[in-house]
């Protein structure tokens, strides 16, 4: 009894000098609204790690995503860091922006709703599905990947974005199909193998990597568009679709040299980049030399596809 009423005093200054510090700081800064419409969900970093035990120093630590790409990065077992998937070559990210196999970053539109081949050669051939909207201000779609299908040998595989009106990084969105039979995808540990082909996770939902061994290795993510990158580029979303699409990186292992197609074309030994490396934004045109009929289909202009295992008349040595 006696201890409490002889602290009171005490406490009462400190309370008094507490919380006049607290009156005398300065406010926080006001945060703008957000943007009317859709919530704003925020985007918690993904954990990544370095998933190659030839790197003990740095296998299995778990690493954020940095902000710039808190959903799409990897850890580069080298340097131990994480790094953004999208600005590495082979990158198809966003209004699909690409890094070509020669390092020069450019844009290719295309048009939404239609198929584009990204890589043609003789027994690997890529195309991908654009979604997208119409821009009331720009002459030219707002476009996204929302799926691929790969031939390799005389096989079928697809990726895609399934569509959606809400975003949930916890619920799936990835679709995948090989040779027309539709993947489980059950489990954050789910993987699949059909001889050659290896399919495995890189993330518990939404993530994934295809290898076929000594042809190709491509990582997968579904992304949404989200209220803040709509309102910045203007894309106007709305909320019945989010734009739920594809987040792409490619290496190749064994291509010649008549690959084409958007991306592929920059894999060539001889490509001279057509960009203009000055120019902020460089564009590739010539769409309609890249546009097929089906995602499936190989009637590209530019198609190498089947050409040397398919045509017994063709000789290797011939030329194309
Ligand atoms: C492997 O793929 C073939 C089709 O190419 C299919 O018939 C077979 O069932 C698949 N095997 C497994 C284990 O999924």
């Amino acid at each position: 009894m006696k201890i409490t009423s002889s602290l009171l005093p005490l406490l009462l200054i400190f309370w008094a000098i507490e919380s006049q510090v607290t009156a005398q700081k300065p406010f926080p800064p006001v945060k703008p609204a957000p943007p009317p419409g859709k919530p704003n969900p925020p985007v918690k970093p993904k954990k990544v790690k370095c998933r190659s035990k030839l790197f003990p120093a740095c296998f299995g630590q778990f690493q954020f995503c940095p902000v710039d790409c808190p959903r799409t990065c990897y850890v580069d077992c080298v340097s131990c860091k994480p790094v953004c998937s999208c600005n590495i070559p082979g990158a198809v990210c966003q209004d699909p922006r690409f890094v070509g196999g020669d390092g020069v970053t450019f844009y290719f539109h295309g048009h939404k709703d239609q198929n584009f081949c990204l890589l043609s050669d003789p027994n690997l051939h890529i195309n991908s599905h654009f979604i997208g909207k119409r821009s009331p201000k720009l002459s030219r779609d707002f476009t996204w990947v929302q799926s691929i299908g790969i031939l390799y040998d005389d096989h079928k595989l697809l990726i895609g974005a399934k569509k959606t009106s809400t975003w949930d990084d916890t619920e799936e969105h990835l679709f995948i199909s090989f040779d027309d039979t539709p993947l489980s995808l059950d489990g954050a540990n789910w993987k699949y193998r059909n001889s050659s082909l290896l399919i495995t996770r890189t993330s518990s939902t939404n993530g994934i990597a295809v290898e076929v061994e000594n042809s190709f290795k491509i990582t997968a993510t579904v992304v949404p568009i989200g209220a803040e990158e709509s309102r910045i580029h203007g894309y106007d979303i709305r909320d019945d679709d989010c734009f739920a699409h594809l987040e792409l990186g490619f290496k190749f292992y064994k291509l010649s040299d008549v690959v084409d197609g958007v991306l592929g074309q920059t894999y060539r030994r001889n490509y001279v980049s057509k960009m203009k490396v000055s120019s902020n934004m460089p564009v590739m045109g010539d769409i309609p030399k890249y546009s097929v009929s089906g995602i499936f289909d190989t009637d590209c202009t530019v198609s190498r596809f089947g050409r040397w295992n398919r045509n017994p008349m063709l000789n290797a040595g011939d030329v194309l």
